[in-house]
């Protein structure tokens, strides 16, 4: 199914970028527009529906939720209201981690729901996702740090092995790390995020794509369109992976 004009000036307002759109014509792209606009969109359709849950599987998700909302490895259980696990299905595709939740998501026990979490929902609708469909998001720590501060080493070292547990569980076919300091911890890397885009990376054997934070592109609009590019290129390594043929690990 290809999206008209119509449904790619949805997908591409959602994420706050403006078109242009002639009356009764096609868009050109603006004069003055530094970055020229997208080019149209084939409707994304990235993933299949789940498969029937695996009762052992659906009572190692339960488990290990368990055990992160309980968890007192750091000192942030101290400061936290409640652990935040993850949302999604559990048979998926693809997966986004973030850096920590915020205090919306520590109040509410979900990652990604304040002003951040909307962009991120509709960034990842511009490429045919959604939470309660196809794709999972969690972060790195899964403790609000207070005051909403950097994740310190320790920190990610107790809690990184829930997130592998969380992969292995949920096998996804490709990894989203949104921002820097998700993608850093990650890929185990000082590099910055700049260095780190436009190249497919690894987190264990699974397929990793970098794109900016959500909470920087509010701050920082004008990078809308490299996030936009970045989004583009994670759907078309997935559509190769699914394909068969392999991706070469940089943007075409
Ligand atoms: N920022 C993140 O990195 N994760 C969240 O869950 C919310 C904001």
């Amino acid at each position: 199914m290809s999206a008209g004009p119509d449904a790619r000036a949805e997908y591409l307002a959602a994420l706050g970028i403006d078109v242009w759109v002639r009356r009764g014509g096609a868009a050109p792209p603006p004069a003055a527009a530094p970055v020229p606009a997208p080019a149209p969109e084939a409707h994304p359709d990235p993933a299949p529906s789940p498969a029937p849950a695996d009762a052992g599987a659906e009572a190692r998700w339960h488990a290990l939720r368990e055990e992160v909302l309980k968890c007192t490895r750091c000192a942030l259980h101290k400061t936290r209201i409640q652990g935040v696990f993850g949302v999604g299905p559990h048979q998926c595709d693809w997966l986004v981690i973030g850096e920590a939740p915020g205090a919306e998501e520590d109040r509410r026990g979900e990652p990604f729901v304040g002003a951040a979490g909307q962009l991120l929902d509709a960034m990842l609708k511009a490429i045919g996702l959604d939470r309660h469909s196809n794709v999972y998001i969690a972060n790195v720590l899964k403790s609000r740090p207070p005051g909403n501060r950097d994740p310190k080493p320790e920190e990610v070292a107790a809690c990184l092995p829930y997130l592998n547990r969380q992969v292995e569980l949920l096998q996804p076919k490709i990894m989203l790390a949104v921002g820097r300091i998700a993608a850093q911890n990650l890929l185990g890397t000082e590099e910055p995020l700049g260095r780190l885009r436009g190249r497919v990376h690894r987190f264990g054997a699974t397929p990793l794509v970098v794109t900016y934070h959500p909470a920087y592109l509010l701050r920082t609009p004008a990078d809308k369109r490299k996030a936009w590019e970045d989004l583009k290129f994670a759907r078309s390594v997935y559509q190769q992976l699914v394909q068969g043929s392999p991706a070469d690990g940089h943007r075409a």
